[in-house]
């Protein structure tokens, strides 16, 4: 399906009440996987960074390490919908952000997405201006953790509920096909989603959002050294890493 469908189709989903599936992938053979496995949306994420780079945080992906692994996971997709995220510091204009969003095109993404609300209208609307569809990215933003000093919710007060909901429906009005709300009280995104004609897509925002996306190092348990408490891990992939090699090791050693 080509990926004016698939967005149609996620719309839809929401109207019917069906939820959407996302998950991240950085790589060919777990693109594969993921899509074989039937999954509505796979995201190049930036956490990217920390997954798979070892940086401390998102804040130091450039556009180059994106452009290399949406390639990687292009080669993998044949039916879901793929969004690469811009990185930090490529969308600080509208015309930057339009530049970086068709090189990520250009490496087979078919849509991108960017963090944040109000203060990004502009470069969401020159995107989508130039044909390239966009997902939005309000709440928590982990390009911003280290001013923030932590991956902290967002939405607890009125003023900061009332404030999202604002971040929310400006990308919305800009022209996004969805809108990813990360780290959201549940009650703030449930209403947020209810506000909204196009589908929010939670992160450890509760269960009324149309669906839900985790990192899927985090879902599999690939990243031991952090676990997001809002995480369901379904198998334990480093134990099952760590016994192999000193299985190995033992073999090889002919102990
Ligand atoms: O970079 C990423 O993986 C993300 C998801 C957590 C939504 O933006």
């Amino acid at each position: 399906m080509v990926a004016s469908g698939v967005m149609e189709n996620l719309r839809a989903k929401k109207q019917r009440g069906e939820r959407i599936t996302a998950l991240t992938a950085y790589d060919y053979p777990t693109a594969r996987l993921l899509d074989e496995a039937g999954i509505d949306v796979i995201l190049v994420g930036d956490s990217l960074g920390m997954v798979v780079l070892g940086y401390e945080d998102t804040t130091e992906v450039t556009l180059v390490e994106m452009l290399h692994h949406t390639r990687a996971v292009a080669r993998g997709v044949k039916r879901a919908l793929l969004v690469a995220d811009l990185p930090i510091h490529t969308y600080d204009t509208a015309e930057q952000a339009v530049a970086s969003a068709r090189a990520l095109v250009g490496a087979g993404a078919q849509a991108v997405k960017l963090e944040g609300g109000v203060g990004r209208f502009t470069q969401i609307e020159a995107i989508v201006a130039a044909g390239i569809p966009m997902m939005g990215h309000v709440g928590m933003l982990p390009q911003n953790v280290r001013e923030e000093g932590g991956y902290k919710l967002k939405g607890r007060t009125e003023a900061e509920a009332e404030a999202l909901l604002q971040d929310a429906r400006a990308v919305e009005k800009a022209g996004a096909f969805s809108v990813v709300l990360e780290i959201v009280a549940a009650e703030t995104a449930r209403q947020i989603t209810e506000a909204l004609e196009i589908p929010t897509i939670g992160i450890g925002s509760g269960v009324s959002c149309d669906g839900q996306i985790l990192v899927t190092h985090d879902l599999i348990g690939l990243f031991p050294w952090f676990k997001p408490k809002f995480v369901k891990q379904e198998v334990d992939v480093s134990a099952e890493i760590r016994k192999a090699t000193e299985a190995f090791i033992k073999r090889t050693r002919g102990a």
